[in-house]
């Protein structure tokens, strides 16, 4: 007669039913810094013209941090509206994660700074690197810990001071990027919906499509590497575009897929907002109506992870996105990395 092995070691996970658990999203907010920096601005620093940024990336201004306001900064007050609309005190956050390229140092991490700034003493908090697909990487693992019953309200954020590490002397590069942050709040809510299914991808055999050679091990900061530029980053333009549209494309479709629907039943497709471009080529093979896009890059113009986090934000306080509503949330970043989100809103 067989019986199974009695467990050796308990699992505090194996009693749980995980059947009739969903992710909901109940609170999102966002934020950017005061200032403004318009095109008209950029052309008296760099050889570059309106005319060129906007017919090349739809991008008319973006927000600017103050020197003294950092990442974290930036990451609170998103975090406090998300939790605001959501009605969850700092002592409720579990977890907090945040996804950026520029915290505010090395280590400790921002979600930790963040962590303090909020009180919310009782929530775990580390960072997530997935560039300007951040947002939805931090979606997912926040689904995993709510589905698994570990936590029951997870603060996720995407937040960058793009600022600090653009190349002010670089038009290739410094027309594109803007400061900001988005949230969002998850939770366990009986007979929500929230999120369906979110799909990542990455391929580091592009990583060197856009990078920051230095400041990391591999090229820690010296006098040397400051004066060769190496704390900015560095993008190849026309293949990065080629990458963003063919990836974007594809997770869209298998986040449709895994959920049995088309595009026709989504009400709004809020895209990483890099370059307007970029947006319509992905709309277009996606079949997607243009009042189905969700559109601010010529606001912000690329704030990494914190874009589809604002644009989020944005969709739903404008009345784009009601209660029961479809959303696509589709990212693209340096990694290269990739994802795709579908949201019951
Ligand atoms: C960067 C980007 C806007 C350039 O647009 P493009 O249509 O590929 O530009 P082109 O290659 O046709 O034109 C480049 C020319 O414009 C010039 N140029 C580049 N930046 C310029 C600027 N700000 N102002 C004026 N001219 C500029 C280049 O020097 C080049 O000149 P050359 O042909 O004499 O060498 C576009 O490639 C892009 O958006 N790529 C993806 C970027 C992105 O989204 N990155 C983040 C991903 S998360």
């Amino acid at each position: 007669m067989s019986s199974s092995p009695a467990a050796k070691f308990k699992n505090p996970r194996a009693r749980y039913n995980f059947q009739g658990r969903t992710c909901s999203i109940s609170g999102v907010g966002s934020y950017v810094p005061a200032r403004i920096l318009t095109n008209a601005e950029i052309e008296k620093k760099v050889d570059t013209s309106d005319e060129w940024i906007t017919s090349r990336t739809g991008i008319k201004e973006r927000h600017i941090a103050a020197d003294d306001e950092f990442t974290s900064d930036l990451a609170t007050h998103a975090a406090r509206k998300a939790m605001q609309m959501a009605s969850v005190t700092p002592e409720q956050i579990d977890l907090i994660i945040t996804a950026t390229i520029t915290p505010d140092m090395p280590f400790p991490s921002t979600s930790c700074l963040v962590q303090q700034k909020l009180g919310a003493r009782k929530a775990a908090a580390f960072d997530v690197e997935a560039a300007c697909s951040g947002f939805i990487f931090g979606l997912e693992i926040a689904q995993q810990f709510i589905m698994s019953r570990t936590y029951d309200t997870v603060l996720v954020i995407g937040a960058e001071k793009l600022s600090s590490i653009v190349d002010w002397e670089d038009r290739n590069t410094c027309v594109l990027f803007g400061d900001g942050a988005g949230a969002a709040i998850l939770q366990n809510r009986p007979n929500a919906h929230g999120l369906l299914t979110a799909v990542m991808g990455s391929d580091g055999e592009k990583s060197g499509l856009l990078f920051m050679p230095g400041g990391g091990s591999r090229c820690p900061a010296t006098a040397n590497s400051v004066q060769a530029r190496m704390h900015f980053l560095r993008m190849e333009g026309k293949e990065t575009f080629k990458s963003a549209v063919q990836a974007m494309q594809t997770a869209a479709e298998e986040a449709l897929r895994r959920c049995e629907i088309d595009i026709t039943k989504i009400k709004c497709v809020v895209p990483h907002q890099a370059n307007r471009r970029i947006i319509d080529a992905v709309g277009e093979r996606l079949g997607a109506r243009p009042d189905q896009l969700f559109v601010n890059v010529d606001k912000y113009g690329n704030t990494s992870a914190a874009s589809v986090a604002i644009a989020l934000d944005e969709a739903v306080s404008s009345g784009r996105v009601q209660r029961g509503d479809l959303i696509l949330l589709v990212v693209f970043g340096a990694g290269l990395t990739w994802g795709a989100a579908v949201i019951e809103w």
